[in-house]
């Protein structure tokens, strides 16, 4: 099948969707302030938020990278970052839940972390991890095992990024069958990171491999790129032709 033939099927027709509310909760977001790559001061976290609102959002999950050197987050420092911003949102009477946990570069600083058992998850078993965008980590299935028997779901987050693993489809469907879910960035299927980015996530979606969709929404950029994204109608068949566990975390 084509790639064309598939854009066809997901880009076409008309819109139901104006906005992401069928979704209602974004579990991947970089909306806390001073802590990653994403909003650098507290104002915009608030403006982030605020537009998310708009895009239909009514639950976010904030999920600052853990990276040993770039970003060494912790539990603690989240959850500061996190009740500063929930105090903003109830002083300006924000209707929205905000809740943290965080994004897990499964690098040689996440084996600590797992001796330690000092992570951020949310729902109690779902854990955000991504990989280099270099080359996969030598100990991948090892980490996704020690997960499952520490009772969590790793979640991958943007799988379609990892051009590295180029058609070796089997090595992502491993991966599923030891238990790790997947999630897709939205803005991935706007081809906003290329289109052999697009044309994985559109693969993965028929596979039917993909349980959350996320903004990684990390700037007003990313903001303005998702709004593009909905007045083209690029997410239309995606949220009409199948379902997403994101709802599920509605609490
Ligand atoms: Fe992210």
């Amino acid at each position: 099948m084509s790639f064309n033939f598939l854009e066809k099927l997901f880009y076409g027709q008309s819109s139901n969707h104006n906005d992401f509310s069928v979704l209602a909760v974004d579990m991947h977001s970089h909306i806390l302030p001073e802590i990653d790559d994403g909003a650098p001061d507290l104002g915009t976290s608030i403006e982030l938020i605020k537009e998310l609102m708009k895009l239909g959002y009514k639950h976010l999950i904030a999920t600052p990278h853990v990276m040993s050197d770039i970003h060494p987050n912790t539990p603690e420092n989240i959850k500061e970052k996190l009740e500063i911003v929930r105090s903003e949102v109830a002083k300006q009477q924000l209707e929205v839940k905000i809740e943290a946990a965080a994004e897990y570069l499964l690098d040689d600083h996440f084996e600590y972390i797992l001796e330690q058992e000092n992570w951020l998850c949310f729902k109690e078993k779902y854990i955000l991890v991504e990989l280099s965008f270099i080359a996969p980590p030598p100990n991948l299935e090892t980490y996704i095992f020690r997960l499952r028997t520490q009772g969590l779901t790793p979640i991958l987050a943007h799988p379609e990024r990892y051009l590295y693993f180029g058609n070796q489809y089997h090595k992502y469907k491993r991966l599923r069958d030891m238990g790790c879910l997947f999630q897709i960035n939205l803005l991935s299927l706007t081809g906003y990171y290329g289109k052999d980015v697009k044309k994985n996530a559109l693969k993965m979606l028929k596979k039917g491999w993909i349980e959350f969709l996320g903004t990684d929404c990390h700037s007003m950029n990313h903001i303005e790129f998702l709004r593009k994204g909905l007045c083209k109608k690029a997410f239309e068949r995606v949220l009409s032709n199948h379902s997403f566990y994101n709802s599920t975390l509605l609490s």
